[in-house]
């Protein structure tokens, strides 16, 4: 079996972290998606792996490499526009050949990993196997109606009035039938090839296709919040482990990360929280939730429930919460007036 990342796209809602860095790379408890996503896609055992890429292919090669370092071997496949899902499997038709494959989009986070999906798509091989999850309002997703035994029998992108609550999660297992379903389909009104639309295909032409539904957490790191719920969450399993150096003027309760090189000096880290190699803490306190990156600087800062990404900093500024603060930026108390340098996109809030 093989497996097709799709790493292309705009990344629009995600600006503007995705400006500068494409979502898929964005860390969540100090790991890209990406590494997470090729970390489950092993545990299948697939070591073939195809990563649709467009304008940030050298961002993305730069993590990934050719994929041996992660246990893998990549194969770059080059999309020129985002022009949709299925046309991703256009493009990829010459990698995956006759085989059977998992598409996964490369900004989904399953914390549960995929074999039991797997072993479900091996016992029962339909022509086309969707991952569903129950959702409390299903508007904003692809749905999928099915029969009782969990055969599919209509796909809706985004409907008004859903049938059903189970939402379609970005995880797909197919076999060699959907590449005439590709090409059998027309761009959406968007102007992309929808995958939403191969599958009905697949469904109309009386093929089986089947869902099988994850109950376990999933979030696609689409927007800031969602890049925080996945961060909460995974540093929910935490294991706490203090490489770097923490004086004996500084509190660490609950679970910890300190990796090599980090210092903490005169603060409190309330865990779950990573403190990335070499960032310098000094008095300040960190809270719950919390992922530093490398080579971060935090003086007589206060943080919860934030990612710092690799060379941003802190420096005195209490009740930074909810954030996500790019590579390399910096935020810095002003005195009477705020003096800001705001990139495109970006957002600034301060409290009333
Ligand atoms: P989306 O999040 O649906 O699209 P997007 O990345 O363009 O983001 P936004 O809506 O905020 O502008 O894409 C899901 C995943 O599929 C994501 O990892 C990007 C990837 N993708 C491609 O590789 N090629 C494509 O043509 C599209 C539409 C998405």
């Amino acid at each position: 079996m093989k497996a097709l990342v799709l790493c292309g796209g705009s990344g629009t809602r995600l600006r503007p972290l995705s400006h500068s860095m494409p979502k898929q790379l964005i860390p969540v408890a100090n790991q890209p998606v990406l590494v997470r996503v090729m970390g489950n896609l092993l545990e299948l055992g697939i070591t073939d792996v195809g990563v649709i890429v467009g304008d940030r292919r050298a961002e993305i090669e730069e993590v990934l490499g050719d994929g041996s370092s992660l246990g893998v071997r990549v194969t770059y496949l080059r999309q020129d526009a985002p022009l949709g899902l299925a046309h991703c499997v256009r493009l990829a038709r010459d990698f995956l050949g006759d085989e059977d494959f998992v598409l996964y989009l490369g900004d989904t986070v399953l914390t549960d990993g995929i074999t039991d999906l797997a072993a479900e798509f091996h016992a029962t091989r339909p022509a086309a196997q969707l991952v569903v999850q129950k959702v409390a309002d299903p508007r904003a997703f692809g749905v999928a109606e099915t029969t009782e035994d969990g055969r599919v029998t209509g796909l809706v992108e985004k409907p008004q009035h859903p049938r059903t609550d189970l939402a379609v999660v970005g995880v797909y297992f197919l076999t060699s039938a959907i590449h005439r379903a590709v090409d059998a389909i027309r761009p959406s009104a968007r102007g992309e090839l929808e995958i939403t639309d191969a599958i009905q295909w697949l469904v109309d032409q009386g093929l089986e296709v089947r869902a099988s539904v994850y109950s376990g957490f999933w979030r696609d790191t689409g927007k800031v919040e969602e890049v925080l719920d996945c961060n909460r969450e995974l540093l929910n399993s935490l294991t706490p482990e203090v490489v770097g150096e923490v004086d004996a003027d500084s509190v660490l309760t609950g679970p910890v990360v300190v990796e090599p090189g980090a210092r903490v000096v005169r603060s409190t880290i309330t865990g779950p929280a990573i403190v990335g190699a070499g960032t310098l803490v000094t008095d300040s306190s960190i809270g719950p939730y919390t992922s530093i990156g490398a080579g971060c600087l935090l003086d007589t800062a206060g943080i919860s429930d934030s990612i710092m990404l690799a060379g941003s900093s802190v420096c005195q500024v209490r009740e930074v919460r909810g954030s996500v603060i790019g590579r390399g930026a910096s935020v810095l108390t002003g005195m009477a007036q705020h003096r800001l340098v705001v990139g495109d996109h970006t957002r600034v809030e301060f409290a009333a």
